[in-house]
């Protein structure tokens, strides 16, 4: 399958593997771009140059296909070190970069100028042609359903991608929910040129994170996320567990005073202790309502090779045969 995405970054098949905070190490990207997608190191997770560094050149040890980062603007007290992620970026040779949060104008000449194509992730139309105004080359369309911070306006996929086909010139991918051909398919009938999955990714072989997690994910059904941080404009879609019905709790008492320091126990550093120890308790973790549609535990290379004759027998199948 031929799409702008799969052009532009050069890869076999029009599936990208969203950056994921403690998910994806080089392991994960590896695998995802060994099997023909995109894989994607989360950037912020290493933290500082070094490490992130480090973590490019591990990857480039286990796929000779190519890989992005993925850099997350977060409105934090302790900013990292953004400059110095972009020089391990560029100085590693990687040629793809998600960007997500806040707007990346001011790092899009760096990556313009060292021929990096930017995806930027974005949960609304109007925050997608600001992405396409400034510059950027591609947009992942993040729809209501994503694991992860589906921003604050509440629109599904269903409404979100025609939308965004409608005015966007850009080539976008959808994002959210996506798990499968049928995925890919609706997403190509809506007007994006590929797919973004998260959560789909952790629940494969190579994820490197604790079985529980995977597990967790097995089990869940798509009743199973909470909306959490909304009254802090900071709305994450996370799996349901102790932690996060105590954290809603909070929010209901304390309604409108609620402040980030009342639930920084159930939110603040908890990624290593579920995602390495499995301590599935332990805190807020992003997962989307996909986990409904989530039942095995392939490589990603069985995933996405079904994913990708699956879709040919939709495409060819079900859908031409509608036409006679
Ligand atoms: C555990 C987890 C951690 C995530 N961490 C990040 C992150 O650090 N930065 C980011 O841009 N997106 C992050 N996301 C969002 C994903 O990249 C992707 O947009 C989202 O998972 C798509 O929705 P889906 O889970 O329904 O496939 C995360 C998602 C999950 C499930």
């Amino acid at each position: 399958m031929k799409t702008r995405i799969t052009e532009m970054f050069g890869i076999e098949h029009p599936i990208i593997q969203g950056g994921m905070h403690y998910v994806g190490f080089a392991e994960m990207a590896a695998a995802v771009s060994n099997a023909g997608g995109l894989g994607i190191i989360t950037g912020l997770t290493q933290g500082t140059p070094e490490k992130l560094a480090n973590e490019i050149a591990r990857c480039k040890d286990m796929t000779d296909k190519p890989f992005g980062v993925n850099l997350t603007f977060l409105p934090t007290v302790n900013a990292p070190d953004y400059p110095g992620l972009v020089k391990a970026i560029i100085d590693g040779g990687v040629k793809a970069v998600e960007t997500a949060g806040n707007n990346p104008a001011q790092v899009l000449p760096y990556f313009k100028d060292a021929g990096v194509k930017v995806i930027h992730k974005c949960t609304s139309v109007r925050h997608s042609l600001k992405a396409q105004s400034i510059g950027c080359d591609a947009v992942s369309v993040d729809g209501f359903e994503c694991g992860g911070h589906p921003g604050e306006d509440d629109i599904p996929n269903m409404i979100l991608l025609p939308r965004a086909a409608d005015e966007l010139d850009i080539p976008f991918v959808a994002s959210g929910g996506m798990a499968d051909a049928r995925s890919l398919v609706a997403s190509l009938a809506m007007g994006a040129e590929g797919m973004n999955m998260g959560t789909r990714f952790i629940a494969t072989q190579e994820a490197p994170v604790h079985e529980n997690v995977k597990k967790a994910i097995v089990a869940a059904s798509e009743l199973d996320t909470r909306l959490v941080m909304r009254p802090l404009r900071n709305t994450e879609r996370v799996m349901t567990n102790d932690a996060v019905e105590r954290l809603l709790e909070k929010e209901r008492k304390l309604g409108d005073d609620l402040k980030f320091e009342d639930i920084i126990e159930e939110v603040a550093g908890v990624y290593p202790r579920i995602m390495t120890e499995g301590d599935m308790d332990a805190g807020a973790w992003s997962c989307g309502m996909v986990a409904g549609l989530i039942s095995d535990i392939p490589t990603c290379k069985e995933l996405i090779d079904g994913i990708m004759a699956e879709a040919e027998e939709i495409i060819r199948g079900r859908l031409a045969g509608f036409l006679n």
